[in-house]
């Protein structure tokens, strides 16, 4: 037997016994090339919406449709075996029933592979996420700034500022949690929150633009690896500039394009040195 095949896919059991122990590493993949450089390194990768944003040059996630988020899923399950991969349900597929919501899971599951979706909401979709996960779909969270209620919020804010507001979103997670969620992501909210939310539940918090205290991370892997050279939010941190190592090389392949150097004779066929 090879070494490949023994090797064992984080499963979602896995990621629940995490609460409060080593953090759990996330970063979106939306690609078979992404994914093979992340599978032996994160434990999820989530296969986002903001896909939307990153990989269409939408400018919210709203346009994403089930489709994009099935051909995406199925290249990054293809190309992983090690990492636990979860999809993202886009805007207007889960919303308006449980039914819809289960039909959509159902289809996105079968079509990819992958172990789990994840939703945006709080208390209002508690009942749809008990409805998937005693059907036997693996649902991730997402509460505070929730990108597919833009609209609605105003813009990309931060959520939770004064006390009422941060109570709502403890409770939303808490009652997410109680429908049975296996992990939730907290994203956009004060530190406070994040940390709150964490104590209160019993499933692993994700963070993005949280706290240090949840019981993971998550970040949009192109934002972390500084492929955008413009605005960047605050809770980005960028491990790596490679948006300007990109330009750079570009830069040089159109010089030597230009000069004729490239392509040299080690890139042809029968063309001998000197020629
Ligand atoms: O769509 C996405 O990539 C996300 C993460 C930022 C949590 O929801």
């Amino acid at each position: 037997m090879s070494i490949a095949a023994n090797v064992k896919r984080i499963t979602i059991h896995d990621i629940r016994q995490r609460k409060g122990g080593i953090p759990i590493a996330v970063l979106t993949g939306y690609t078979a090339t992404m994914a093979r450089l992340l599978d032996p390194l994160v434990d999820i990768i989530l296969v986002g919406d903001s896909l939307g944003m990153v990989i269409y040059g939408m400018e919210t996630t709203l346009g994403v449709t089930v489709d994009m988020m099935i051909h995406h899923g199925e290249a990054v399950v293809r190309a992983s075996r090690r990492a636990c991969i979860i999809i993202d349900m886009p805007f207007g597929s889960y919303q308006e029933s449980p039914q819809t919501a289960f039909r959509t899971a159902a289809r996105v599951m079968a079509m990819t592979g992958c172990a789990g979706v994840k939703l945006e909401g709080g208390d209002e979709m508690a009942e749809t996420i008990s409805f998937l996960v005693q059907r036997g779909i693996p649902v991730m969270g997402h509460v505070g700034l929730m990108p597919q209620s833009v609209h609605a919020f105003g813009g990309f804010r931060t959520q939770g500022r004064d006390e009422a507001a941060a109570e709502t979103i403890v409770a939303d997670a808490m009652a997410i949690a109680a429908a049975g969620v296996f992990s939730i992501v907290v994203e956009g909210v004060m530190e406070s929150v994040g940390r709150r939310i964490t104590e209160r539940v019993h499933v692993p918090t994700i963070g993005v633009g949280a706290s240090p205290a949840c019981d993971g991370q998550v970040l949009v892997t192109e934002d972390m690896l500084g492929m955008f050279n413009e605005f960047q939010p605050r809770f980005v941190k960028q491990f790596a500039h490679l948006g300007m190592e990109a330009q750079k090389a570009f830069a040089a392949y159109v010089e030597e394009v230009r000069a004729r150097t490239f392509p040299g004779h080690e890139h042809c066929f029968g063309m001998k040195k000197g020629n």
